[in-house]
């Protein structure tokens, strides 16, 4: 029933998964809770998502909450065979490898909506976008979904208000308690993680362009300034930018930045931020990295048009060869702390997951009653994972008092 690479690797998946385990307290909490409550008896559940150890947990977490999961990766460079494996042996349905080819990454989310799956989990909105546009059929026994990142999260708006949306989906990523940690500290750790692993490269000292100052290119940027790197910021929003100017970090265009960088991360989610142009400014062995969902933020097409060759020089680094330098990309601009790294720590991905079990119960608990639009988290769900998880860090905090909390609603009394 399965696709998966190699079973024999199961054994280190179930490694992987009982360390990740450790550190989720908060998803850990809501597996017991769902034991008991079995949410989703009789439901099927189709996620794509980085299929991953700390996924895993989140799958585990559904089925322990009685759901059928077929699975698979959003990106094909994303999946670890090991922890593929070791979810076939849990019980899922999982197609998903790493490397897989475009056609075999599509073949994989059309098996998964083969399971005809009453909610949806995504990153990326793929699965989604495939429902609406090949397998409309599939829209009637659908009772809503969830999403986990931003690059979905604005087509799915985006959807939503031209009416095409077909069943209510949950923006997962917009959750405090989601995008401020995973996004920043998630991305931030992460990027540098992926980066480090792979060229074993020093950072302090370097000029790291990080293009985009939003949650993701901010966590960057803090890390990568933390490692002792000048960090360059490059934007199109000016509020941003004068954020990182403020935040103390060199603002420049594009243009300029790329005469100037020893290694350059794209966080924009947006296409061709590094293109044709900027290529030939570079400097001999720019290192460029993504660490956007897709892998069209450095535009691939223009490095090959100019390269007299490409060849794996080590493990997940290409070497360009433009005739008068050479430029090395990394994990084929796919993201880099998933193509290059374990992603998100574990930490950051405890509090990421438990808001997509949430919402996946918060989908079943309200089937039938919602539209056909975007669902914001609920503020109170934010701080409840936030409360669960300072006490799993032992970290306690002041409450109000009642006069506290009188004074602050009495708008008449003045001070
Ligand atoms: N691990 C699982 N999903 C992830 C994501 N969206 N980003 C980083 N690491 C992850």
């Amino acid at each position: 029933m399965s696709r998966v690479k190699d079973m024999n690797l199961a054994k280190a998946g179930h490694l992987k998964m009982n360390w990740a385990k450790q550190h989720m307290p908060v998803l850990g909490l809501i597996q017991e809770e769902f034991k008991k409550e079995k949410p989703f008896e009789g439901l099927t559940i189709g996620m794509a998502l980085h299929l991953e150890a700390k996924t895993a947990i989140l799958a585990e977490t559904l089925m322990e909450g009685g759901a059928k999961i077929v699975i698979t990766g959003c990106n094909p460079l994303s999946t670890q065979d090991d922890v593929a494996a070791a979810c076939v042996e849990k019980g899922m349905e999982v197609y998903a490898w790493r490397g897989e080819t475009n056609e075999e990454y599509y073949e994989n989310l059309n098996l998964v909506l083969d399971s005809n799956p009453d909610i949806i989990i995504d990153d990326g909105a793929d699965l989604i976008f495939l429902i609406h546009t090949k397998r409309p059929e599939l829209i009637g026994k659908i009772i809503g979904g969830c999403e986990e990142t931003t690059t979905g999260v604005i087509r799915l708006k985006a959807m939503a208000e031209e009416g095409a949306l077909k069943f209510p989906v949950v923006n997962v990523n917009d959750a405090y308690t989601k995008h401020m940690f995973d996004n920043r500290y998630g991305t931030g750790q992460s990027a540098i993680d992926g980066i480090i692993r792979t060229t074993n490269m020093l950072i302090a000292g370097k000029n790291i362009v990080v293009a985009g100052y939003g949650w993701c290119g901010r966590g960057v940027a803090s890390r990568a300034s933390g490692h002792g790197a000048n960090v360059i910021i490059t934007e199109i929003n000016p509020i941003r930018a004068l954020e990182a100017k403020m935040d103390g970090f060199t603002v420049l265009k594009m243009e300029e930045a790329a005469k100037v960088g020893d290694i350059f991360v794209t966080t924009t989610g947006c296409k061709d931020i590094i293109r044709m142009e900027h290529f030939l400014l570079m400097k001999e062995g720019a290192v460029l990295s993504n660490a956007g969902h897709f892998d069209n933020e450095i535009n691939k097409c223009d490095l090959k048009e100019l390269s007299k060759s490409v060849k794996e020089v080590r493990y997940n680094i290409e070497e360009y060869d433009l005739k008068n330098k050479k430029i090395y990309l990394l994990g084929e601009g796919r993201l880099v702390n998933l193509a290059c790294a374990d992603g998100h720590p574990c930490e950051v991905m405890d509090m990421s997951f438990a808001n997509q079990a949430l919402s996946a119960k918060f989908i079943k608990e309200n089937s039938g009653k919602l539209k056909n639009q975007v669902y914001e988290i609920p503020y109170e769900q934010d701080v409840k994972i936030a409360s669960i998880k300072l006490t799993s860090m032992d970290t306690q905090i002041d409450e109000l008092s009642p006069e506290q909390r009188k004074y602050l609603c009495d708008w008449k009394e003045g001070t």
